[in-house]
């Protein structure tokens, strides 16, 4: 069975290969495992709450329609808590739509949100539908999102996939293809020009690189072998994290401790700046993570 739904997720298997399959909480549509060849290419925190109490703690969580917490109360998603209603709303699985690359659907819209908490993004004036795709490839795999605003009036939005890969241990990995990219450094609260020839973990890391080319491969490499490699569609910005000692120890569902050496967050988003969407029109953006390629060196 490629498809198999179960009370609380959904299973995708690759054709003729169980050894390669997504799973997909209903719950936030967190993907919450991707195996290629029986290898599990994604962290979740032995410690993540999988029952719909709290936003899952690895995996990929989704971020809608505002990244981080807005301190501007004015604005339409000033009151909405850390990285909105996406992530911890339970989405209705809309079925299979894709068999020799197995693919399956899940959508949200303002009646599957608890109503205080969509009461919080402009006083529950905004109707919408999100599409969230998850396409399963025998080594990679493609999420898609699209947003369509079906009520009347324009919408402001943040979109982020926040993806937290598995790897060996932080203090080996880099990441390249960052280079002369333009950075807003979270823990200085400072913007600057990254001109790291590729980025390396030591220590805390919070930065938005921004407005970076879709035509720009992210890879993750760990001892000079490529884990991952990281093409966006319609997708400018990428948020780089690592919470390291003293931010884990703060959370309370992030276990082992030491976890933070076997993940780093690289996630997808548009959150430098909002997207504006007109009453009845539609946005879209994917990340696609590949994990065969060779080290694709790339400057500005
Ligand atoms: C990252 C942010 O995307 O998410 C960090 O850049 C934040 O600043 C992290 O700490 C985790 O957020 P949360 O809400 O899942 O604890």
């Amino acid at each position: 069975m490629p498809v198999q739904e179960t009370d609380d997720k959904v299973i995708v298997t690759f054709p003729n290969d169980d050894t390669t399959s997504v799973t997909v909480l209903k719950y936030g549509a967190t993907v919450i495992s991707w195996k290629v060849a029986g290898e599990e290419k994604l962290w979740v925190s032995e410690g993540a709450h999988l029952d719909g109490s709290k936003p899952v703690r690895g995996g990929i969580p989704l971020v809608f329609p505002i990244f981080g917490k807005l301190k501007d109360e004015s604005h339409a998603t000033g009151a909405l808590p850390q990285h909105g209603f996406a992530r911890n709303s339970t989405w209705e699985f809309l079925g299979q739509v894709g068999e020799k690359l197995p693919s399956v659907q899940f959508g949200l819209g303002p009646e599957n949100i608890d109503p205080e908490l969509y009461k919080k993004w402009g006083g529950g004036k905004y109707d919408f539908t999100l599409i969230f795709t998850v396409t399963l490839h025998d080594d990679a795999l493609k999420t898609d999102i699209e947003v369509e605003n079906t009520g009347n009036e324009a919408f402001d939005f943040n979109w982020l996939f926040h993806t937290y890969y598995k790897i060996p241990d932080i203090t080996d990995v880099l990441v390249n293809n960052l280079t002369d990219e333009k950075c807003f450094d979270q823990l200085l609260a400072e913007e600057y020009i990254e001109k790291s020839p590729v980025v390396q973990f030591h220590e805390e890391f919070d930065r938005i690189y921004k407005s970076v080319r879709n035509d720009k491969y992210i890879q993750i490499i760990d001892k000079g072998k490529v884990l991952m490699t990281l093409e966006r569609v319609n997708l400018p910005d990428a948020v780089v994290w690592n919470p390291w000692i003293k931010k884990s120890e703060g959370m309370a569902d992030f276990l082992p401790k030491l976890g933070y050496h076997n993940m780093l967050c690289i996630e997808p988003g548009h959150v430098s700046d909002f997207v504006n969407l007109k009453a009845g029109d539609k946005w879209s953006g994917s990340q696609i993570c590949e994990t065969h390629h060779d080290i694709k060196q790339q400057s500005n």
